[in-house]
């Protein structure tokens, strides 16, 4: 472990331009559960089921009730944990340039960093089914499920469903920065959601370094990634910049 944080932090001082890819691990230390493994959201509710757009145009109030109410009241809660603080701190040493998050809760952006791709949209807002109008979430009244527009139209939130594809400006934005960067961080992710999953390999392709930070292997481990630093996102953050103040 303490090499792979030496490691990490010799390969963070060299890099130029580092891109970091997240996902739910993340913010586990911020209280907001991942989706798969032990305790994870999916253990509970289907995705296929509730965290898909068929189920949602056919039923918002259910799917309101199962999955997006208490997801809203986690992610509400939540503030950056270290790990978040960790990156927001290296765009201010100018070494990372860019966050592509599969995450909605914001949370990037809290800590401080200012390019921050949402590959599956967010959380903070709601959009109307019906004519469009987009509404902070904080401001929808969520007393009577599903929200209401002024128009009456369904409010759904600003994020892509099982069955919608990745927002073209997204998409493009995130291609770009994997094939740009000189090394890809990829922290909290299992890596098992397409596209998402395939920017670090973009990054690999175009010879950037791939170093995952998590508690357990994942499908890139080896086959995409350099090395993996295994352990929480923060605690590992703070072990990294331990060594990094070193060598700036
Ligand atoms: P997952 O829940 O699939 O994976 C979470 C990853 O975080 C796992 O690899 C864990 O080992 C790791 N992990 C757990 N605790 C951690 C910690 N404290 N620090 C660092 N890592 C930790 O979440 P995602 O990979 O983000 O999509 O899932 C991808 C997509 O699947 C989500 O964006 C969502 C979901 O279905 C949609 O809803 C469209």
């Amino acid at each position: 472990m303490d090499d792979m944080i030496r490691k990490a932090a010799a390969d963070l001082a060299a890099s130029r331009h580092a891109v970091a890819l997240t996902g739910a691990g993340i913010s586990v230390e911020s209280g907001i559960p991942p989706f798969r493994g032990k305790g994870g959201l999916w253990e509970k509710v289907d995705p296929m089921v509730f965290g898909n757009i068929e189920t949602f145009e056919r039923e918002p109030a259910k799917v309101w009730e199962v999955l997006i109410k208490d997801l809203k009241e986690l992610v509400d809660q939540a503030r950056p944990n270290d790990g978040h603080k960790g990156l927001a701190r290296l765009e201010e040493l100018r070494i990372l340039k860019t966050v592509i998050t599969q995450n909605v809760d914001g949370l990037h952006q809290m800590a401080g960093n200012t390019d921050v791709i949402e590959f599956h949209g967010n959380c903070a807002w709601q959009r109307c089914m019906d004519c469009g109008s987009r509404i902070p979430t904080a401001e929808t009244d969520i007393s009577r499920l599903p929200p209401r527009c002024k128009c009456n139209g369904v409010l759904r939130p600003d994020w892509v469903f099982f069955g919608e594809s990745i927002p073209v400006n997204a998409m493009h934005r995130a291609r770009q920065a994997a094939a740009s960067c000189d090394l890809m961080l990829v922290v909290g992710t299992s890596a098992v959601v397409q596209p998402a999953a395939y920017m670090p390999v973009i990054a690999k392709q175009s010879n950037a370094k791939v170093i995952e930070i998590n508690p357990q292997r994942t499908p890139l481990t080896r086959n995409v990634s350099d090395y993996l630093v295994k352990g929480p996102a923060g605690e590992v953050m703070n072990a990294i910049f331990a060594e990094l103040d070193k060598l700036l």
